[in-house]
């Protein structure tokens, strides 16, 4: 298959009725999408779901085609993005002039270095988590807690000692409401605003919450103009010179939408962390070897990151088959054509992480969790568009690095100290929300270990 960038004669689209495979998996719409996956092969097609048609798209020279080559055509706007605007605003995670400025001044608090100069700090914050979150031999819901910690994570290095307790504990809970309260307009797309669903009020209160809680803070950050390193601080620096309630708006838009973008995806991946080192115990042994040789009985130190090898490339090998961003949707602004297929201006394009991590074309036995595939060098027998679970192109995920290191840090923290038994039978199924998650009240426990 190519990719042609200029408007050429149309082929037929072919158009899989997807409501009849959600009919079949009522109770599993995940494994209905993974149904058409392996019907099409990463061939470009539309999914029939009523009255909505998007185009589907997973051939890695189709990802690259929407998230690069011709990318300004593709917005994040449209049925799937409508619903959370009011939260997320317009920067970061919007498009166009807004985002592009956003984008320039956030892409300094997301090098490796500037990053590198957070994780003494981000290890105190973790280690601090794991003594006070974790009780010993008492079963706990797993997606909560890592969605806790992985919150409190963010908002001490959002907010650094600057945010009040009562703050806090009205931040997290709106943030974790907002997110699940559009479930209803994700799957039910179609929708028109103005028609209620259940979770539209909540996600109205959740709004309320968040800007209360933070512009009070965005206003203290101005006022204040000091040198801290927390991202609130380092936003308002850069932008002490876009004065007045449209500035404080852009700040706050920013804020809310890094905030969004970093906790729902490293909660859900953490929490799918578990479910893999349950389901794949060859691969935990290397992971617990590992960590047992450069951690020891702890506590882990920043200097021991880059010795985790193996725990890095498990962690790729989470994202390909668990990517947190399973559908990336898009909004065609132009009539387009991909490898022959016209795309009308005004259709919702999804392309989908999950189904291109899955196509037989590109990886070995796909369906298998193998961490090897991520051995240093065999990036380079991949093509770049086959693996995207950070996106792609100028959207591409600005918080990467950051996640790896925090990720290790939880993994190494954790397992220096404690061994995972997960209470799951069997397969454990993903949940049709905006993120990839588990299914609801996924129980585990943490043993202390017994050392030689
Ligand atoms: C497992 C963890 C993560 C995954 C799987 C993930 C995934 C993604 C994906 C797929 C995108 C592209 C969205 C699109 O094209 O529409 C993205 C964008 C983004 N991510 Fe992440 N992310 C993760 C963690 C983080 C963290 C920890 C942060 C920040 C602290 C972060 C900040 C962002 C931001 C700001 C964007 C928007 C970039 C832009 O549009 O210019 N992410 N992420």
């Amino acid at each position: 298959m190519s990719v042609e960038t200029a408007v050429q004669p149309a082929k037929k689209v072919r158009t899989i009725p997807f409501y009849r495979l959600l009919v079949k998996n009522p109770h599993d719409p995940i494994a209905a999408f993974e149904e058409v996956g392996r019907i099409v092969k990463g061939e470009l097609v539309r999914l029939n779901m009523g009255p909505f048609k998007p185009f589907l798209v997973t051939y890695p020279d189709h990802v690259q085609h929407v998230l690069r080559l011709n990318q300004p055509n593709y917005v994040r706007e449209g049925m799937f993005w409508d619903p959370i605007k009011p939260m997320i605003g317009d920067g970061i995670l919007s498009d166009g002039p807004n985002w592009a400025e956003s984008r320039r001044l956030l892409q300094p608090l997301f090098t490796a270095k500037y990053v590198d100069s957070l994780t003494d700090e981000m290890s105190r914050i973790i280690s601090e988590q794991i003594d006070s979150r974790i009780r010993p031999g008492e079963p706990f819901d797993i997606a909560k807690k890592t969605a806790e910690i992985v919150q409190t994570i963010v908002v001490r290095l959002f907010f650094g000692d600057k945010i009040s307790k009562e703050d806090i504990a009205r931040l997290i809970p709106a943030y974790e409401t907002g997110v699940t309260a559009t479930a209803p307009r994700i799957v039910l797309p179609f929708v028109p605003q103005s028609i209620p669903l259940p979770g539209d009020r909540a996600f109205r209160n959740c709004v309320k919450t968040i800007d209360e809680v933070i512009y009070p803070r965005i206003h203290a950050a101005r006022a204040e103009l000091d040198e801290s390193k927390n991202v609130v601080s380092a936003i308002c620096r850069a932008r002490r010179d876009d004065i007045g309630p449209e500035g404080d708006r852009r700040i706050r838009d920013d804020v809310v939408g890094m905030h969004g973008a970093s906790t729902e995806t490293s909660a859900t991946a953490l929490t799918w962390m578990w479910v893999a080192l349950h389901a794949y115990p060859h691969v935990a042994e290397r992971v617990y070897a590992e960590i047992d040789e450069v951690v020891g009985a702890g506590p882990v130190q920043p200097s021991h990151l880059p010795d985790l090898r193996y725990t890095e490339m498990f962690l790729h090998e989470l994202l390909r088959l668990y990517p947190s961003g399973w559908i990336l949707p898009r909004l065609a602004k132009e009539t387009d054509v991909i490898d022959g297929v016209t795309i009308p201006a005004g259709s919702t394009v999804v392309l989908s992480p999950y189904l291109t991590h899955r196509l037989e074309e590109f990886w070995e036995r796909p369906l298998e969790f193998d961490p090897e595939r991520f051995a240093p060098g065999k990036e380079h027998g991949r093509h770049r568009w086959a693996y995207i679970p950070f996106g792609g192109g100028p959207h591409q995920c600005l918080g990467k690095y950051l996640f790896f290191i925090e990720a290790k840090l939880l993994l190494a923290g954790i397992l220096s100290r404690y061994r995972p038994i997960l209470h799951a039978k069997g397969e454990v199924k993903k949940r049709f929300a905006s993120s990839l998650r588990p299914d609801k009240g996924l129980q585990m426990t943490l043993v202390e270990r017994t050392r030689a």
